[in-house]
């Protein structure tokens, strides 16, 4: 089975997860390769689901290809449950995201769900996050100051070359940063005056994190 069958089949059991817990309102959908697996094996039952927030522009343009309407945040309330990927998680539910740079919004939305379904192929499973660089979205005029800042936290930041988030901001990914205490670090990057999010996912980690591999899809669910 190769990585990208793995996405999908973490993605159909997300979809069989979703529509257990009554489907029907409208659901949350994240961004990326395992996120769109997610949004076509959604079109296959639209007429099950008012509607869906996007976490990206480019989610929101895939959901209106299928004719699956997309619903605005503000209009939407709480939503039942949230489906995005990530790219890396560990056995407490703990995740980096952001790799395609919708990190804020992700976070938005996933903040705003009561149930936070994360689903990747089993690779993404780590023991500690931290080798894949952790995303940084920030305020263009900030960026020099945000950088000093996330080296006195033991990063090594670098600049998205040519990359504007959905918000109209730049990404720093930052390597190096001990992230042994998750929630601390992502407080930390926080607190820099011009970050707008990071793509640390520990304070409000995934509720169920769906795994697809070789074997099946492993369901872990937090606590
Ligand atoms: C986008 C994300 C994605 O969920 C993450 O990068 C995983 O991507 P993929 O499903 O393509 O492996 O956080 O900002």
């Amino acid at each position: 089975m190769n990585t990208d069958a793995m996405k999908q089949a973490a993605a159909r059991a997300a979809l069989d997860y979703t529509l257990s817990r009554g489907g029907g309102g409208v659901v949350g959908v994240g961004s990326g390769s395992t996120a769109n697996h997610f949004i076509d094996a959604l079109a296959a039952v639209k007429g099950k689901v008012d509607g869906a927030v996007a976490s990206s522009e480019a989610s929101a343009e895939r959901l209106r290809g299928h004719g699956i309407p997309v619903v605005a945040l503000n209009q939407a309330g709480e939503l039942p449950v949230y489906v995005d990927g990530a790219d890396e998680a560990t056995r407490h539910l703990h995740l980096i995201k952001g790799g395609g740079g919708a990190l804020t919004r992700e976070k938005i939305v996933a903040a705003a769900s009561k149930v936070f379904v994360c689903i990747a192929d089993r690779g993404k499973l780590v023991g500690r996050l931290g080798n894949f660089p952790l995303a940084v979205e920030v305020i263009p005029m900030a960026q020099s100051l945000v950088a000093r800042e996330l080296v006195k936290l033991g990063g090594l930041p670098q600049l998205r070359d040519g990359f504007t988030t959905d918000n109209g901001n730049i990404i720093l990914d930052v390597r190096n940063l001990d992230l042994s205490e998750p929630a601390k670090m992502e407080s930390a990057i926080d607190h820099i005056a011009g970050v707008v999010a990071s793509g640390l996912f520990a304070r409000r980690p995934a509720d169920v994190l769906m795994l697809g591999g070789e074997g099946g899809v492993e369901t872990l669910v937090l606590g």
